[in-house]
């Protein structure tokens, strides 16, 4: 059973939804989802990731991979401190959440003498943002300076990229193929309460991918543009190293599947999964699966070379979770358990093992990532 929101959250939503049926008056009564999307997630002081909800962990809506324990941020330091040992450079993180992982990174950075001189963090979220900085200035003091926010990405860079579930809370095109061929899905009002609306797709990329994909009419699925944009826009900045992109979602072959015929999207609330994304705008996180093929192209097509991809027990397994793992005693059960619950949630193929999924591309020559040493699922992509 879903908890009832309180009155404050409730009263939060209805202002979501105002703003919301604005944007959608304002554009002659009808938005595409994506725009819905955004402003239901970034809308400034209003959107899901904008205000001040709880979002992360236990008692917030969803818990994600550096959540759970410090040994998956730990491992992810083992899999780029050969790049920042042999070639220097810095690192950039993407939507930060909590601050979790940059905490967890830089840590073991330190421990194994790869610290870069910059921790770089992109985070749409101003509310993020400030919790990014309190989280880092209160368990990691001493690497306070080399943390900086950037406002937008840079012209250049050089190390390491990463992006721990960023992809997925970027906003998606839906598009309903019918027999008159595929649609735009957007949202329209019937009285105070959004309503579905298709259009004929009026931008000729999405109209061109939509058609190349010649789904079955019937068929309800998510295009996820901005995702090959940013792909797209870190393949042409990052001048040597590696991009790093962990998420859940699959190779085109499965996303695209005639089963998955209503799509992924999903609204996330109090670690419950809903269909209807319309639900309690502000209050729930909305997402949709990541289509790896589509990923896989941008950054090929954006001059970056594709280093690896499989499933997220593989790259921690291969990358030494088990080894971290093995530092806790199991004698010390008051320590030992809760890591070895976190980790068998990280790689159980029933949890998170199997549906996330890690890719990795490289630039200009980089060791290689033994993350993908066995595994690797490059050819399903
Ligand atoms: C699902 S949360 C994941 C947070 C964190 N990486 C974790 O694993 O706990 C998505 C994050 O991506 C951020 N985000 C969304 N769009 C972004 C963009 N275009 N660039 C950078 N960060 C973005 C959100 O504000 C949020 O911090």
């Amino acid at each position: 059973m879903l908890p009832a929101p309180s009155s404050d959250a409730l009263a939060h939503s209805q202002r979501v939804a105002a703003h919301l049926r604005a944007l959608i008056e304002n554009a002659g009564g009808w938005i595409p989802f994506s725009r819905y999307m955004d402003a239901a997630l970034y809308a400034p002081g209003l959107g899901y990731y904008a205000a001040g909800a709880m979002k992360f962990g236990a008692a917030g809506d969803f818990v994600t991979a550096p959540e759970l324990t410090p040994l998956f941020g730990r491992t992810l330091a083992h899999a780029i401190a050969p790049l920042l040992a042999e070639a220097g450079g810095e690192v950039l993180e993407l939507g930060a959440g909590s601050g979790r992982l940059a905490v967890d990174l830089l840590g073991e950075l330190e421990r194994l003498g790869a610290v870069p001189a910059r921790y770089c963090i992109l985070e749409v979220s101003a509310d993020l943002r400030e919790r990014q900085q309190r989280m880092i200035a209160r368990e990691l003091p001493h690497r306070c300076e080399r943390v900086q926010w950037l406002d937008e990405l840079p012209a250049h860079f050089s190390g390491a990229i990463l992006g721990n579930e960023v992809l997925d809370a970027l906003p998606v095109e839906l598009v309903h193929w019918t027999e008159s061929g595929p649609l735009v899905r957007g949202v329209a009002l019937e009285g105070e309460a959004f309503a579905w609306r298709d259009r004929p797709i009026a931008d000729p990329a999405l109209r061109a991918r939509a058609a190349a994909l010649g789904l079955a009419p019937g068929y309800l699925s998510e295009i996820n543009p901005a995702a090959d944009a940013l792909v797209a826009s870190l393949g042409k900045m990052l001048d040597r190293g590696l991009l790093l992109l962990i998420d859940y979602g699959f190779a085109a072959a499965e996303y695209y599947h005639p089963q998955r015929h209503m799509g992924t999207l999903r609204a996330h609330v109090r670690h419950h999964a809903l269909d209807d994304p319309f639900y309690l705008p502000g209050l729930a996180d909305l997402t949709a699966h990541v289509d790896f093929s589509a990923v896989a192209r941008a950054g090929m097509a954006a001059g970056l070379e594709l280093a690896g991809y499989t499933s997220q027990a593989g790259f921690l397994l291969n990358g030494g979770l088990a080894e971290l793992l093995m530092q806790t005693s199991p004698a010390d059960a008051a320590a030992w358990l809760p890591q070895t619950n976190a980790v068998q949630r990280l790689v159980s193929p029933a949890e998170m093992g199997e549906l996330f999924k890690v890719i990795g591309f490289g630039k200009g020559t980089i060791p290689p990532l033994a993350g993908f040493a066995r595994g690797d699922r490059r050819h399903t992509l």
